[in-house]
């Protein structure tokens, strides 16, 4: 099992005015995937802006372990040389995908088309994440697992010899299994499907496409039908990683709350299935603008304004939750500072994620002095306005990077010092976070460093 060393206790204080520009890094979820299907391709896969963080290493060492040749030419600078689709050699070590419930959901779907068997492992918070909304539907192609109870990990996967296509509703709005299916579609014969009911993020889809794959995107009464034509040649291509939205979300959420604050956030993915935190601020009041909107590398992007807002709580709709999922924390603890109260439902996933993310934002929300309604798939956080949360706590973070890196965020503005027990998987998703917020102006310090 791994873990990232001993914990690392961080503190944030009011801080002055937040100024500057934040250059956050690449996007997780399009790292993974350009490192994995750039080892699924024939050739060279040259891949910029990826996010240099613990989960996507991990990932990238994952691919060496399944026969790619992967390396490292300068900062966010990587080339995969692939083995094409079926391709993918037995592994001689366990794979241990650290953090990443992206990475080891992925990988298996990878791999579980392919006569080979590989074992996964990960740290304490991923390996008491749910496997099985995976491997069931892995199951479909042939492929077997054998795991600790409840579909934990460890867990041993037996890709399937002769993979049959799979037609897939998803049980849960998930692109991580979506993403499982269609990569183990792509070394099946004849057409694997996958139906979403709520759509999700969009980037495997996209990038199948752009690595040469048939793929189709239907939306129906039904919902979303995604129909991939298995076994084609992908080929290697260049992938331009956008900046990753749901790191962005942290400087952006940080202006919002610090009185005065002015900052510019350049070339974050707008992609509509990963925005929906940006559309819940502005709604909520914030003085935030997409100035400079493009395409890059397929993607939207903009440059991003932001500046302090007095803001005012609203209930985010629930067919938004998919494509703000991650963002649930930082929004939670801005909302802490807000007028009036702010009400998120529908964000049962919440529970599944690094940690329960719902349980740990309303414990460390309390903590800090913030009334909190909570129910099973439910938040409700009652804001004490502009510079109004007491803070003076030290929270808990489950070994969960956006736990810790929200509650950092809300110290800038409380009338006590915020601690978090530990910073140190911040670094899986968002290595350069300490240094960027403070280049903009916060007071945060390591408690260890004394
Ligand atoms: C991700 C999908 C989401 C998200 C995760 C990244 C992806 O998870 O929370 O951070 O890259 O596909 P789910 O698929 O569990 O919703």
């Amino acid at each position: 099992m791994s873990g990232h060393g001993p914990a690392l206790p961080m503190t944030a204080r009011k801080s002055g005015p937040l100024r500057g520009i934040a250059q956050v890094p690449g996007d997780k979820s399009i790292s993974h995937r350009a490192l994995i299907l750039g080892a699924l391709s024939v050739g060279e896969t040259r891949i910029t802006g990826l996010l240099e963080g613990h989960d996507v290493l991990d990932t990238a060492k994952a691919m060496q372990a399944f026969g790619a040749t992967v390396a490292c030419h300068g900062a966010g600078d990587w080339s995969v040389q692939g083995v094409g689709v079926g391709g993918f050699a037995e592994p001689e070590q366990v794979i241990d995908c650290g953090n990443s419930g992206t990475g080891v959901r992925l990988i298996m779907g990878a791999m579980a088309s392919t006569d080979i068997t590989a074992t996964f492992t990960g740290d304490a918070s991923l390996n008491k994440r749910p496997m099985g909304r995976v491997t069931d539907p892995l199951a479909l192609f042939g492929a077997q697992s054998f795991g600790r109870r409840g579909g934990r990990l460890p867990m041993t996967v037996i890709g399937a010899a002769d993979p049959v296509p799979v037609r897939y509703t998803l049980p849960m709005p998930s692109a991580q299994v979506k993403s499982a299916v269609l990569l183990a579609g792509l070394n099946a014969p004849g057409q694997t499907v996958v139906i979403e009911g709520e759509p999700t993020r969009d980037h495997t889809e996209r990038m199948l496409r752009g690595f040469g794959a048939e793929i189709t995107v239907e939306d129906t009464d039904e919902g979303r039908i995604i129909t991939l034509t298995g076994q084609p040649e992908l080929r290697g291509r260049n992938v331009a990683v956008p900046r990753d939205p749901s790191s962005a979300a942290f400087p952006v959420c940080a202006a919002l709350m610090v009185k005065d604050s002015d900052i510019l956030v350049p070339g974050v993915s707008q992609n509509p299935t990963r925005n929906g935190i940006y559309l819940t601020l502005q709604e909520m009041g914030a003085d935030l603008v997409m100035e400079n909107p493009r395409l890059e590398g397929g993607e939207p992007v903009a440059d991003l304004r932001v500046r302090f807002s007095a803001l005012r709580g609203i209930e985010v709709p629930p067919a938004r939750a998919a494509s703000m999922i991650d963002e649930y924390p930082i929004l939670a603890a801005l909302a802490a500072t807000a007028e009036g109260k702010t009400v998120m439902r529908g964000i049962k996933e919440l529970r599944v994620k690094e940690s329960d993310r719902i349980d740990a934002m309303a414990r460390g929300l309390e903590a800090c002095g913030v009334r909190i309604d909570e129910t099973e798939d439910s938040l409700t956080v009652h804001g004490c306005g502009a510079g109004g949360v007491r803070g003076g706590a030290t929270v808990q973070t489950h070994l969960d990077h956006r736990i810790a890196m929200s509650f950092l965020c809300l110290g800038l503005t409380t009338q006590q010092p915020v601690t978090v027990d530990d910073a140190g998987p911040i670094a899986t998703s968002f290595p350069a976070f300490e240094g960027l917020m403070r280049d903009l102006g916060a007071a945060m310090t390591r408690n260890s460093a004394a």
